[in-house]
């Protein structure tokens, strides 16, 4: 059976620009050769310190950044990576979600409009629209009440629940979280965190969970992807890597990592 997910050689360049005519001068690979497969119900992490291509590959896979090359199949049927066309398509099955939830949510909007918004195009009725806002409150534990209100009423955490409420408005199959709890004090983390684990289980989505932080991915992957400037070091079962890194970068990694018992 095709996995969920499947990416194959991803190569993402970004042009250095330089000269009067700002032309580009050389690149810089941000993202080079990353192969993977996510299953549905699975947690694929990707680890690595800040700059080696984290983010730039998370944009890549719901189509924010163009390709330099790679191919890329959802559900078996490879997605034409070049067309925005698809893209927007493609992205009602696989939705992004971001660390700082309040830029991404407009604030001179209600909860109600925020939720319902991505729906107005596709010929949704108000009634299950305003269903769906109210089932997707429920599922990330805001109380209904929160639906006439702004943005800026809420916590940190309520704040990063809400977004996750949005992105699963269109009920995608696969969640790509960049550093979502990274802004977050560590005792929201672990809520923000338990509930992903839990979404990801009643819904059985398949999630790229992105983090700097070892200790975080250690909690939540079943399977993780250590990347070093833009290249993939190791990957393989979470438990297995973390606790017996085979690669230098790796071992590197883990121990610079203070180690706390709870
Ligand atoms: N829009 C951009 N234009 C040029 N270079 C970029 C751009 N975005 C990121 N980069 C570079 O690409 C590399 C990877 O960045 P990024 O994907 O943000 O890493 P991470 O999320 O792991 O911190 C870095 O060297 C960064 O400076
Ligand atoms: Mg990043």
């Amino acid at each position: 059976m095709a996995s969920l997910l499947e990416a194959r050689n991803v190569c993402i360049r970004y042009p250095l620009r330089g000269g009067l005519l700002s032309r580009a001068v050389s690149y810089v690979e941000a993202v080079s050769s990353i192969s993977f497969d996510l299953n549905a119900g699975e947690i694929l992490s990707v680890v690595g310190e800040s700059g080696c291509g984290k983010s730039t590959l998370a944009q890549a896979l719901v189509g924010l950044v163009p390709w330099t090359s790679g191919e890329l199949f959802f559900d078996g049927s490879k997605i034409d990576v070049g067309s925005e066309r698809v893209w927007k398509k493609t992205r009602e099955h696989i939705q992004m979600i971001f660390q700082d939830p309040y830029s991404s949510l407009n604030p001179r909007h209600t909860v109600h409009e925020i939720l319902t918004y991505p729906l107005s195009y596709k010929g949704v009725s108000t009634a299950e629209r305003d269903a769906l806002a109210k089932k997707n409150l429920e599922l990330v534990g805001i109380p209904q009440s929160a639906l006439e209100k702004y943005p800026h009423e809420f916590s940190g955490g309520q704040r990063q629940r809400l977004g996750i409420a949005r992105a699963l408005m269109m009920r995608p199959q696969v969640l790509i979280c960049d550093e979502v709890t990274s802004a977050l004090d560590v005792s929201v983390q672990a809520q923000v965190l338990h509930l992903l684990d839990s979404l990801r289980k009643d819904l059985n989505l398949g999630m790229i969970f992105i983090s700097h932080d070892i200790q975080v991915v250690r909690t939540i992957s079943d399977r993780v992807m250590v990347m070093y400037k833009g290249k993939l070091m190791e990957e393989g079962v979470a438990s297995e890597v973390l606790a017996g890194p085979q690669n230098d970068y790796t071992k590197k990694l883990i121990a610079s990592v203070p180690s706390i018992s709870f």
